[in-house]
């Protein structure tokens, strides 16, 4: 067992590797596997080993470092890296910054540790904007894992819950639990209790209920890629959740980085919404629980509409209300 929980860290020089924390054996083992193929990081990723919008990005990034040691060229690399998972935005980010370091011929190992670093700074600074939202005792909930195991370190939604918690506010967190993958039971709920914040666990279909019985003042998410007129798209289950806090005049806010933004996009009808494998439903870890030979849908993520979200968090600051012209001024200014 490592004996500082780091998501993700790149070991030695430019013939070095990565390590990251096998999140799919998370909460019951804290294991950390090593990648030292181009392959290992694809599949990492393509598996969830390694998850959350941020977390994929400085990953491919180190990726390509790893790729480039078997003499393959850039171009096969990035590209190869880019068909692990098609939602997150931050992948495709990382990426074309680590070509863009190519054609310029900067370092690219100093390239990914600086998308590894700069994300931790965004991270905090997230946490620092996103805290003054919250006053003492208040009850949130948040959908999925935008904590530390989804970022460098320290998280996006969840990092607002740990700078309220530095700033001495007690909050208690509803953390839905995700299916089907469940990451907020198992890696919320993890990181919440690591820290010692109150948590409550609840099926995604109980949080109309919570709501109804006024339990939650504030609804704080984290994101896979955000369109210019602030259309969102996050884990399977998001959607709802807006829906819900809107009917019982909760905020709901969204927690990202500016690396989480895609301007090319023009709403969120445009976003490639990832599609997985049906046994994660049928055969949720490894137990059958659905009849041989069901049909089944399985999107692993949804597109909550601008109207819904009151505000975005972002490093430099919060952008409300959620408009192109808004958004515009935030992203393109940073
Ligand atoms: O399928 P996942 O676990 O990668 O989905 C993750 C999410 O939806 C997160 O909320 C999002 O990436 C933001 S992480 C800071």
């Amino acid at each position: 067992m490592p004996n500082k929980v780091e998501t993700l860290r790149w070991l030695g020089d430019e013939n070095g590797h990565l390590v990251l924390i096998d999140q799919t054996r998370l909460p019951m083992e804290l294991v950390e596997i090593e990648c030292r193929t181009v392959e290992s990081v694809w599949e990492a990723i393509k598996q969830l080993r390694v998850r959350g919008a941020p977390a994929i990005g400085i990953s491919a990034a180190y990726g390509v470092i790893v790729g480039l040691q078997s003499g393959r060229p850039l171009e096969e690399i990035t590209a190869y890296l880019a068909s692990s998972r098609p939602t997150a935005v931050n992948l495709f980010w990382a990426l074309e910054r680590m070509k863009k370091a190519a054609l310029e011929k900067r370092n690219l190992l100093a390239e990914a540790r600086a998308i590894h670093e700069e994300d931790r700074a965004m991270c905090h600074a997230i946490g620092r904007y996103g805290a003054e939202l919250l006053a003492n005792n208040t009850g949130v909930l948040t959908h999925c894992n935008a904590g530390g195991l989804a970022t460098a370190e320290y998280g996006t939604a969840l990092s607002v819950f740990f700078t309220a918690q530095d700033q001495g506010k007690q909050l208690h967190v509803f953390v839905d639990e995700t299916r089907p993958l469940l990451q907020g039971a198992r890696l919320t709920a993890w990181e919440l209790a690591q820290r010692g914040i109150k948590a409550t666990l609840i099926c995604d279909n109980m949080a109309a209920q919570v709501m109804r019985e006024g339990k939650v003042q504030a609804v704080i998410v984290g994101a896979d890629r955000i369109t210019a007129n602030g259309d969102t798209a996050n884990k399977i289950g998001t959607y709802s959740v807006a829906v819900l806090a809107q009917a019982h005049q909760i905020p709901f806010y969204v927690a990202a980085p500016t690396s989480t933004f895609d301007l090319s996009l023009e709403s969120g009808d445009l976003i490639p919404i990832e599609q997985r494998s049906s046994t994660e439903i049928t055969h949720g870890f490894g137990k059958q629980t659905a009849p041989e030979g069901i049909d089944v849908y399985n999107p692993a993520f949804d597109v909550t509409p601008a109207r819904l979200i009151k505000g975005i968090i972002t490093e430099h600051g919060i952008i409300e209300p959620v408009t192109k012209a808004t958004i515009a001024a935030m992203v393109q200014s940073s």
